[in-house]
């Protein structure tokens, strides 16, 4: 096992009525900006409920963060942070608007450009504590300090991180779910499913631990995200699904063993330029990332043909191509489309991420940084 520093400092209130506790879990002194997306929240009652728990505090709000957020929406709010004094940020909403009020966090605290954070990693020094009510369980950014940001005139998608900006606390009531057109509880699995690979699918280095929790979680979405997407999935089938999803990126699966990000860092290109869903650019690229470093990720895809798919590893080199298509037939089964001729998108796709990836320095990706620009373009070719 690596080594490694572990803590999650976000309080999680999970189950039916957490919203409530808003009112106890932000200090009664604070002045709270409430931030959500395009407005979701008012037609599934999260935001009458929010109304409800904040009725003693004093707050404002800040709508409209799109899909991906865009660093120039996010600064509008960091100006009405500025100019109100808002001391305490509220996000609403899923993964998006939660990034978005990391950086809003960070950015209202920022001497300088704020851009210069994503762009060129500066440093962050102190932040607007931050809460957040979960509507779309997916990226795990409800209890990370991960965020990342677009710049919708640029093409670019960057992230950036500090424990600056991880939440105080986070609120997953798993009847938020109802109101999810099916797109959003599929692209949710499959982040969840591609967060628990880019940790679990490496090599091994004998994390006995952190690997039976990823395999506990890779094998729940795949009991239980063919489930979520029915009409009348129950409250406990979702519960499984917002658990998973959180535990998926909250640093405990990835403390102590290597991990890779290769599929995620092409996929994040994929929507800067073409405005595909997160989740949906990873389903295109994984299948092919595994194939691509089938010899790299041996011991590991055999361990997850094995353990999780409970294929015959007795021929390896069957149970690995076998494992890479039960992988894509696994989205499949989630309604989750893996091809970019699935999106009308051809070969062009390949030259114009790879042009992405060295704009943004990303030549050596993966747990070995073996995946260099030459592999990149063949994985995208491939996915076409
Ligand atoms: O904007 P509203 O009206 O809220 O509608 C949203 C949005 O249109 C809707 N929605 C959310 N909850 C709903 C709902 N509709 C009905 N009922 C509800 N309960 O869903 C749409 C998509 O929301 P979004 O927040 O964009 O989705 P997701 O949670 O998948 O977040 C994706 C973003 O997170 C980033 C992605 O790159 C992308 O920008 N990621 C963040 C990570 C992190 N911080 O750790 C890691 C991930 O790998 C990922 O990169
Ligand atoms: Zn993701």
């Amino acid at each position: 096992m690596l080594n490694f520093s572990f803590a999650n400092s976000t309080q999680i209130h999970f189950g039916e009525q957490q919203i409530s506790t808003l009112s106890s879990n932000i200090p009664t002194d604070a002045k709270v900006l409430v931030v959500y997306g395009g407005g979701s929240i008012k037609k599934n009652g999260v935001y009458d409920q929010v109304c409800e728990a904040l009725s003693a505090h004093s707050w404002g709000e800040f709508s409209g963060i799109e899909p991906n957020p865009s660093y120039q929406t996010c600064m509008q709010a960091v100006e009405l942070v500025k100019r109100d004094n808002y001391d305490f940020i509220l996000a609403v909403g899923g993964g998006s608007v939660i990034d978005g009020c990391k950086f809003i966090a960070a950015a209202a605290c920022f001497e300088g450009e704020p851009w210069d954070i994503l762009a060129k990693g500066a440093e962050v020094n102190s932040a607007l504590p931050l809460g957040v009510v979960l509507t779309l369980p997916a990226t795990g950014s409800e209890s990370n300090s991960f965020s990342v940001v677009s710049n919708k005139e640029t093409n670019d998608k960057l992230p950036f991180a500090t424990p600056l900006v991880q939440p105080k606390f986070a609120v997953l009531d798993p009847n938020v779910m109802t109101t999810l057109p099916k797109r959003q509880l599929t692209n949710g699995v499959v982040d969840a499913f591609v967060h628990t690979m880019e940790q679990y699918l490496t090599y091994p280095v004998d994390a006995k631990v952190q690997d039976r929790f990823a395999e506990g979680l890779l094998l729940t979405l795949m009991e239980e995200g063919p489930k979520v997407l029915a009409d009348d999935a129950s409250y406990e089938v979702r519960a499984n699904v917002m658990w998973s999803a959180t535990m998926a990126l909250n640093g405990l699966i990835g403390a102590g063993v290597p991990q890779d990000w290769g599929t995620h860092m092409i996929g994040h290109e994929v929507t800067a330029v073409y405005g595909l869903d997160h989740a949906q650019t990873l389903a295109i690229v994984l299948p092919r990332m595994m194939a691509e470093q089938k010899e790299a990720k041996r011991e590991k895809i055999l361990q997850y043909a094995q353990r999780v798919l409970k294929l015959d590893v007795s021929k390896p080199e069957i149970a690995i191509e076998q494992a890479i298509e039960k992988t894509e037939l696994f989205f499949h089964s989630v309604q989750m489309p893996t091809r970019f001729r699935d999106y009308q998108l051809g070969e062009e796709v390949a030259d114009a991420i790879v042009t992405q990836l060295e704009r943004h320095g990303m030549t050596a990706l993966g747990e070995h940084q073996a995946v260099t620009l030459e592999k990149s373009h063949r994985i995208l070719l491939q996915s076409v």
